[in-house]
């Protein structure tokens, strides 16, 4: 018999084992489920941004059809809010307020009536129907509302994160600095728009729950409605086959979630609950807006010695969010005295959350925007004073990095956009009427380490396959794609031999996927599985006096192509099938529990990568054009081309959008969102992208997980939008610090 040995499947780049299912169709999402007399639900939001319900109608949505409208009058309660982190495990509410618990009014859309009919139609008409009489208050939405009441929070980020933090000595440093810099960078509020709205489908047989949720973490939906309705995580089974997109705006669990179950478990039958469009501005938190102020004190020759970061944001009337803007721009350089405050003001809104780069896609910006600046101040190339300045280790903590990488990430963009022709004394440079502009940014983004352990199921069956489940869900990432490699990897069977089966709490624990640590979390859950199947079959094969393999020491053996060989002598060998034939087993199995390190082991746990974009501005019209972006990572270990670079291909695109489009504007009257529909809320489209190069710095990363994969979900997004800023200054000469940047800042 002849080995033939598979090629490593990691890195490869494999299509979507998904991709036909979802192009052609087949694949069902949360709102096409279909289940036994199944009632649908619409939700009536508030048509004021404050105050409360006087009396609401609900006589013509009965008529008209509906089976039944819930209200505050005659909502069940919930038993607790959980919050987050919270004292439930891994539950994840968005936000500290359920609505319909009483008539109080907190934000324009809240839910204040669900109407539930046979049909979705019926059900939409019905609710259209709803009167409701309201008792208004003055509704703060936008910052400059609200500047005069700002606060500084004991902390933000639900607690986690302590308002104000330092090291060294920040005014000193900027007392004896021999250049200082400092802005202000605003930030419109933005929405996430993933192309399948949220939704969710409920079903109750006895006492259990089954759940259909389009979400990041059907292990957090599962806890999250637990803690809500105190019954047990065991009595609720959430099921997300297909989930069309996050970013995350599926990360936490909203109440449209647990209104369905308890709307099901009041009515006796199925409740499906599918949000608008529209209502994904107010169902699903949102991207906060911001303003932050940056001072920058360095050296003569370019060597920062101090920075103060204070972001003044907007958030709820009942929780102290900020996404994190100051962890990564407070770390991403050595600067040894450093100021950092988050400022709030309450608003008349849901309460923010993370939407794609949380923190670091505004911090990083804004960061990444001074820095262009004070090195135009100090003449000084911004690449030259970025590779000065960098953070060889953590200026947080003394720690080195798990792995770094952003030196070469730094050098290898420069090059492959040619940097080193940027011109900067000839004065504009133009095409035609466009005027071009070149500008970089710095990438980074944390990576976490959830605390519980993860867990995969790795079974070999008799014909040979290996299925890997887990208690996870693909929204778009490519994660089970990635799996399948990771699995048939260390059981060296081929790509196609290996089955995954996700998106039910059924399949063992794993964490929702937020915060960029899918791939690493799932990667490790799987190989520790399929490495504990395959010692199971060493085991067996040198235990059996018929294998080839007894008394063969477990360290010489290794599988290839289906089967045990000796190292050394790869002759000597034993199916996998013959393994389990011999034995009289139709399978094998391995429960995986990966623990993840500490989250306090001595390192600085940071991705880094470097941006660059070549601009073209028209400045009759005050139109910008991307013509280019450059980009270069070190994510760790890639595990898969293709999935990497449409990853962060995504990503440098959002940046654009995030630089030039993406901006919800609030009427102050009631406290709307004044273009909540995809007509208005502008989104880039395929005319709109730029050339994109994307290359990969693969670090060796010893420390994060068995493979070294630290994830890319976030890091292609951050900094983006500071190249393109700063490209538009060099193409102009003007500084723009709102963002997006609109055409009337340029004409
Ligand atoms: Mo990410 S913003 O946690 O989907």
């Amino acid at each position: 018999m002849t080995a033939t040995v598979p090629p490593t499947l990691v890195g490869q780049g494999f299509d979507r084992i998904d991709g036909r299912a979802k192009v052609t169709g087949a694949a069902r999402y949360t709102a096409e489920v279909a289940l036994p007399a199944l009632a649908h639900a619409v939700i009536v939001g508030a048509r004021t941004g404050a105050g409360s319900v006087r009396s609401i109608d609900t006589r013509a949505a009965l008529a008209a059809g509906a089976v039944a409208v819930f209200t505050h009058e005659n909502m069940p309660k919930v038993a607790r809010v959980p919050t987050f982190p919270s004292a439930y495990g891994r539950a994840a509410p968005g936000q500290t307020f359920f609505p319909m618990q009483d008539n109080t009014i907190h934000y324009f859309g809240q839910p204040i009536a669900v109407v539930v009919a046979d049909t979705f139609e019926v059900a939409q008409h019905a609710a259209e129907l709803i009167e409701a009489d309201y008792d208004h208050a003055p509704a703060v939405v936008r910052l400059d509302d609200g500047r005069a009441e700002k606060y500084v929070p004991d902390s933000v980020f639900c607690g986690l994160i302590p308002a104000t933090q330092s090291r060294g000595d920040f005014a000193a440093a900027e007392r004896t600095a021999a250049h200082t810099f400092d802005a202000t960078y605003h930030f419109a509020a933005n929405h996430h728009n993933p192309i399948e709205c949220s939704a969710t489908a409920a079903v109750w047989d006895g006492d259990t729950v089954t759940v259909y949720d389009a979400t990041q973490g059907i292990t957090a939906s599962q806890l999250t409605i637990a803690a809500y309705l105190d019954i047990s995580p065991a009595n609720v089974r959430v099921i997300a086959n297909f989930v069309g997109g996050g970013f995350g705006g599926k990360a936490m669990i909203w109440p449209h979630v647990t209104l369905a179950p308890i709307i099901a478990r009041e009515l006796g039958r199925a409740v499906k609950v599918v949000l608008t469009r529209e209502q994904m501005f107010y169902g699903t938190g949102l991207r906060e807006e911001q303003e932050q102020r940056i001072t920058l004190a360095c050296d003569d020759d370019g060597t920062l010695t101090g920075m103060r970061h204070h972001k003044l944001s907007v958030t709820s009337h009942f929780d102290d969010w900020a996404e994190l803007s100051l962890d990564i721009a407070g770390k991403a350089y050595g600067i040894p005295n450093w100021d950092g405050q988050y400022q709030l003001i309450r608003g008349n809104t849901m309460t923010p959350t993370f939407m794609r780069g949380p923190g670091e896609a505004s911090g990083m910006v804004a960061l990444e925007c001074a820095v262009d600046e004070l090195a135009e101040q100090i003449g000084m190339d911004p690449v030259r004073l970025r590779l000065r300045n960098h953070a060889t280790v953590d200026p947080e903590s003394g720690d080195p990095w798990t792995s770094d990488g952003y030196a070469e990430c730094l050098r290898t963009a420069a090059e492959r956009f040619g940097w080193s022709r940027r011109d900067r004394a000839a004065g504009p440079v133009r095409d035609g009427n466009w005027l071009l502009g070149w500008g970089m940014g710095t990438a980074g983004y944390p990576h976490y380490l959830p605390g519980q352990p993860q867990r995969a199921h790795a079974r070999l069956l008799a014909d040979g396959m290996l299925v890997v489940q887990a208690g996870t869900q693909d929204f778009g990432t490519g994660v089970a794609t990635t799996m399948a490699q990771v699995a048939g990897d260390v059981l060296s069977l081929p790509f196609d031999h290996v089955r995954i089966d996700i998106g039910d709490t059924r399949y063992p624990n794993i964490a929702a996927a937020v915060g960029s640590t899918g791939a690493g979390i799932l990667s490790a859950a799987v190989h520790t599985a399929c490495s504990d199947l395959l010692a199971q079959l060493i085991s067996l094969a040198i235990g059996d006096p018929e294998s080839p393999l007894h008394r063969r020491a477990p360290e010489d053996i290794e599988p290839l192509g289906g089967a045990l060989r000796v190292r050394t002598d790869p002759a000597v060998a034993d199916d996998f099938a013959e393994i389990l034939a011999r034995n009289a087993l139709t399978d094998l199995e391995a429960i995986g529990s990966w623990q993840p390190p500490a989250p306090d082991i001595p390192y600085g746990k940071i991705s880094f990568g470097a941006q660059f974009a070549e601009v073209a501005v028209d400045p009759d019209l005050g139109l910008i054009r991307v013509r280019r972006m450059v980009g270069a990572f070190a994510p760790g270990r890639v595990l898969n081309a293709k999935l990497a670079r449409s990853q962060v291909l995504g990503g440098l695109n959002w940046g654009m959008s995030q630089a030039l489009m993406e901006a919800t504007l609030c009427d102050p009257r009631d406290g709307r969102w004044a273009n909540s529909s995809l007509l208005e809320y502008p989104l880039p489209v395929q005319a709109d992208a730029p050339e994109v190069d994307i290359s990969f710095i693969e670090v060796n990363d010893p420390v994060v997980n068995p493979l070294g994969v630290k994830g890319l979900g976030e890091l292609g997004m951050v900094g983006a939008a500071a190249a393109i800023v700063n490209a538009v200054h060099h193409a102009t000469g003007r500084r723009i610090r709102e963002i997006p940047i609109r055409i009337e800042h340029l004409i």
